[in-house]
């Protein structure tokens, strides 16, 4: 009796025992505990740090990533990192994937330097790899050895294809790269904006590493209502950007403040949802000559060429130093807001042919695999270079030709086929914040 009760005692114990711990195993583990069982190290370091920034140091190496995208263009990939990697320290890396609920083992990668690096250290790099089988990646990052480790930052994947791409899709989206110093032209950027608007563009992305005051209200309003979509790019507090094209004039780290990954960056954001964007400064517009918006010259165009993805148009000059002569907008309302009216610019510089003449585009995003700032550097189907009398890029500038005479401009008004619109909608914006006299 004694015995057989203790027995009895014995088993309960055990019994609870055995419970308690399950629960504990299942709590620590997640009820899917025969994948934990297969992946029992690599567990917990999946979900928990995801980088949050634009820009993250890649861990043990000189190199920053910047973002990652699902991208099966290219036979043998599924993946592509872009990155700014230091070209004097390229090194093997392996993709290391967060699969929904545990991590993968590393999978090869192709380390691709992209051709435009004009002499700077750092270069616009893509990273390609393959998720293991049976993994429904979720995050990425890159090791530099061949195991799974524990402590890394992780990058979202983005460009995941939804279940029948119930999203919407845009039309058009300007890609800006690259907002620095203390730039405060509101009324420019202002009337740019609201031109894009009437164009047709639906959504405006810029990079920013800093502006002035004045653009800052304004940009923040515009990002308020979603029209601009400001990506943060503190490319100042990883290394020394320089303001300038050549690394041989103008030394430091990278190519003007990271432009050619920013774009990039850009197009590969909008891969999956606009039809098209636009690749062009913040003072510059592209504008339909014989179209009023951009969809119906796009329209056109692609019926003409159907295999194209890369249209080439030609930019032109308006010197802001020649001022339209009645004044008929030179506006007292806005004579307190700092920056260019480009409706008083209306003498355009020929460009000189005997030079290069560098061109702005418009690409179809899922046909481009990388870009440079007048070219695509690598891409799928044809380019066209669109005729100037179709289109052509408004640019109010300082004068390129500065020893053409007046007579040796032509008189370009195409801006002030807007103006009915335009001016009522600048104002609006900028009576909102304040900027109306
Ligand atoms: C993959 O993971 C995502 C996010 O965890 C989830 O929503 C999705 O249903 C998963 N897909 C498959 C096929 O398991
Ligand atoms: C741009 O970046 C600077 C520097 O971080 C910041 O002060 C400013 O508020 C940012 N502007 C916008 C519109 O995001």
């Amino acid at each position: 009796m004694v015995i057989t009760n203790l027995i009895k005692k014995k088993f309960v114990f055990l019994l609870f025992f055995t419970l308690l711990a399950t629960v504990i195993f299942i709590r620590r583990y997640g009820s899917t505990y025969p994948k934990s069982l297969l992946y029992p190290k690599s567990m917990e370091s999946c979900p928990r740090s995801v980088s949050k920034e634009s820009i993250t140091p890649l861990k043990n190496t000189k190199h920053f990533l910047v973002s990652a995208f699902m991208d099966q263009r290219v036979q043998g990939f599924d993946i592509r990192l872009i990155g700014m990697f230091r070209r004097d320290s390229i090194q093997e890396l392996h993709c290391f994937f967060c699969c929904a609920d545990y991590t993968s083992e590393t999978t090869p990668t192709k380390v691709l330097q992209h051709s435009d690096n004009f002499g700077f250290p750092f270069v616009t790099t893509d990273i390609m790899c393959r998720i293991p089988k049976k993994c429904n990646a979720t995050h990425v990052t890159l090791l530099t050895k061949p195991k799974p480790e524990k402590r890394v930052d992780w990058l979202p994947i983005r460009n995941k294809k939804t279940n029948g791409g119930a999203e919407e899709r845009m039309d058009f989206t300007v890609c800006i790269s690259n907002l620095f110093g203390d730039y405060n032209n509101v009324l420019q950027f202002a009337q740019t904006l609201e031109m894009y608007r009437l164009l047709g563009v639906n959504r405006v992305v810029i990079y920013n590493t800093s502006c002035g005051p004045d653009l800052d209200r304004l940009l923040r309003s515009y990002s308020q209502e979603g029209f601009v979509e400001i990506v943060s790019w503190p490319i100042d507090k990883y290394m020394n950007p320089s303001p300038g094209w050549y690394f041989s004039d103008f030394g430091g780290d990278i190519h003007y403040f990271g432009q050619l990954t920013t774009l990039n960056e850009c197009i590969y954001r909008s891969m999956e949802r606009s039809c098209y964007v636009l690749l062009n400064d913040i003072d510059e517009i592209i504008m339909p000559y014989q179209h009023d918006n951009l969809k119906s010259l796009m329209d056109e165009l692609q019926k003409q060429h159907p295999n194209v993805g890369v249209f080439l148009i030609e930019n032109h000059i308006f010197p802001k130093h020649r001022f339209e002569p009645s004044g008929r907008f030179h506006l007292p309302k806005w004579s307190g807001v700092p920056g260019i009216n480009i409706l008083e610019h209306v003498y355009r510089e020929d460009p000189d042919r005997k030079i290069y003449h560098p061109y702005k585009m418009i690409v179809q995003p899922r046909m481009v695999e990388q870009t440079s700032v007048h070219e695509v550097l690598q891409f799928f189907g044809q380019k066209f270079k669109v005729p100037l009398d179709v289109c052509r890029i408004v640019h109010v500038r300082v004068a390129l030709r500065k020893l053409l005479k007046l007579e040796e401009l032509k008189v370009d008004k195409r801006l002030w086929d807007f103006q009915e619109k335009l001016i009522p909608h600048v104002d609006k914006v900028l009576e909102n914040l304040g900027f109306l006299q």
